[in-house]
């Protein structure tokens, strides 16, 4: 026997416990503080510990419970950042994923599981209507728009008398809205942040369109090189969905790379396709089963339309990995089209939460989540004491609390940043925090396949609570 063996049974004994410990935690999620009662020391204590040098066995699983009551908690009453409700099923499938542990490098490392991937990653295409899209999936958004922007750094530079790509001249167009991803990609791709062009929004924190053409027509007569615009299809702050059949036709005319950030909102589309019309004129496209598809952390994906550019971006492939079949499917290797070499079985859980429940369980928890927004919204609106601060087109809400209207924004900046705080700490729901045009917000987001209208009636009572002893 080698030291680390395990047999069959005792498994089987440990794969029980927690499965216990899990359905457990499930069944208590409702009755739990959203923020647990915990403190740094507290986890300093339990989690800082030296490494044993003999093994405890099962006692080893003892510490499972300090981990599940020290943990933030995903119940209802959850609306913070854009942060999906990890759907239990799919999270049995990662079980399966990690014994198995296929490295979904290539089809011969991973048969099943590429084809699996292949499947899942046409089925998100298709629902959000860019079938025939090719793509794979990823960590998250940021490394899905990093690669998307690699893709178009690639395909729209151009060649100079040296023979050799320079994108230091060339210029990356997105609203003065976009996810701070947009920024980290282009400083990481060696085009430098002042060459990441924000161009302003309108009152509903939409890119305005006329900017953009008039940003690229100052670029263009200063020997510049535009390369590409990013588009968001749900902005993180407030959900805006940019005009994307107007950016299209502008790229399309200056051969700019058009890059949608779906991260939050694309799956959106599943349920509510008419809002984001122009998704398919996209080059690549961002989306996050791990938010608005409820999937476990983490699972990102990465669509595009032609997956020659994501092979000039990413194909640098050694002799060692080189594949050794003529067949389309045995000698296909994700490595190819991604950034990524070794990859876990991230498409198991969707497959089998998506199998599980099928497409329509999902587009209607999307459309509850939807209504869900709306309600919040017009009950803010209608409040005396609370302020809407942006269209809800999806489900983000963004509002502050008004103590009374002579107050600055300053004072009220303060003031609702101190509420934040005391709702926190009451941890009944958790909400999180934006600013809009100098304003804080308090940052009500719905992409939780938990949340009720008791719920989100509950964001209004607590912030009046907290607001109360101000
Ligand atoms: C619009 C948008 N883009 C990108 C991201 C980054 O996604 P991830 O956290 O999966 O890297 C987010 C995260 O909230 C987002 O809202």
């Amino acid at each position: 026997m080698r030291s680390l063996s395990i047999a069959p049974e005792a498994f089987r004994r440990l794969a029980d416990e927690i499965a216990d410990l899990t359905a457990n935690y499930l069944a208590t999620l409702d009755s739990r503080s959203t923020f647990p009662p915990t403190s740094g020391a507290r986890t300093e204590q339990l989690f800082h510990h030296p490494l044993n040098e003999q093994g405890l066995g099962a006692d080893a699983l003892k510490a499972l419970h300090d981990v599940v009551e020290n943990s933030r908690v995903q119940n209802g009453r959850f609306f913070g950042y854009v942060l999906g409700s990890g759907e239990p099923v799919a999270a049995l499938a990662d079980l399966l994923a990690s014994v198995l542990n296929q490295n979904v490098t290539a089809w011969r490392s991973g048969p099943a599981a590429v084809a699996i991937e292949h499947t899942v990653v046409n089925w998100l295409a298709s629902a959000i209507g860019c079938a025939g899209f090719h793509g794979h999936l990823t960590g998250g958004g940021s490394s899905a728009n990093l690669m998307a922007l690699a893709m178009a750094r690639e395909a729209r530079t151009p060649v100079n008398e040296s023979g050799m790509k320079d994108a230091s001249q060339g210029v990356v167009y997105a609203s003065d809205e976009a996810h701070m991803s947009i920024a980290k990609s282009v400083a990481l791709l060696g085009i430098g942040r002042r060459n990441l062009q924000l161009i302003p929004t309108d009152s509903n924190f939409r890119l305005i369109p006329s900017q953009l053409e008039k940003a690229i027509r100052r670029d263009q007569a200063a020997g510049k090189i535009p390369l590409a615009v990013v588009a968001n299809a749900g902005t993180v702050n407030t959900g805006a969905i940019d005009p994307l059949p107007e950016i299209a036709a502008i790229a399309r005319a200056n051969e700019l790379w058009l890059h949608v950030d779906g991260a939050y909102g694309a799956l959106a589309s599943t349920a509510a396709p008419a809002i984001f019309a122009g998704l398919d004129l996209s080059d690549s496209l961002s989306l996050d089963p791990h938010k608005w598809l409820y999937q476990p952390l983490d699972c990102g994906c990465l669509l595009y339309r032609d997956p020659t550019h994501a092979r000039k971006a990413f194909a640098h492939t050694g002799e060692y990995a080189r594949a050794l079949s003529n067949d389309p499917v045995e000698g296909f290797a994700f490595f190819e089209e991604s950034m990524e070499l070794s990859r876990r079985f991230r498409a198991l859980r969707l497959w089998l939460s998506l199998r599980y429940h099928g497409l329509q369980a999902f587009r209607a928890s999307i459309q509850e989540d939807l209504n869900l927004a709306q309600r919040l919204a017009s009950a803010i609106a209608q409040h005396p004491r609370l302020e809407l601060l942006a269209p809800v087109g999806l489900s983000a809400v963004c509002f502050r609390y008004l103590a009374d209207t002579s107050k600055t924004d300053e004072q009220l900046n303060l003031q609702n940043a101190e509420i934040l705080k005391r709702v926190l700490q009451r941890g009944r729901v958790y909400l999180s925090n934006a600013s809009l045009r100098g304003k804080f917000c308090l940052r009500a987001c719905i992409v939780n396949h938990r949340t009720t209208e008791a719920d989100v009636d509950s964001v209004i009572a607590e912030v009046l609570e907290a607001a109360g002893g101000l």
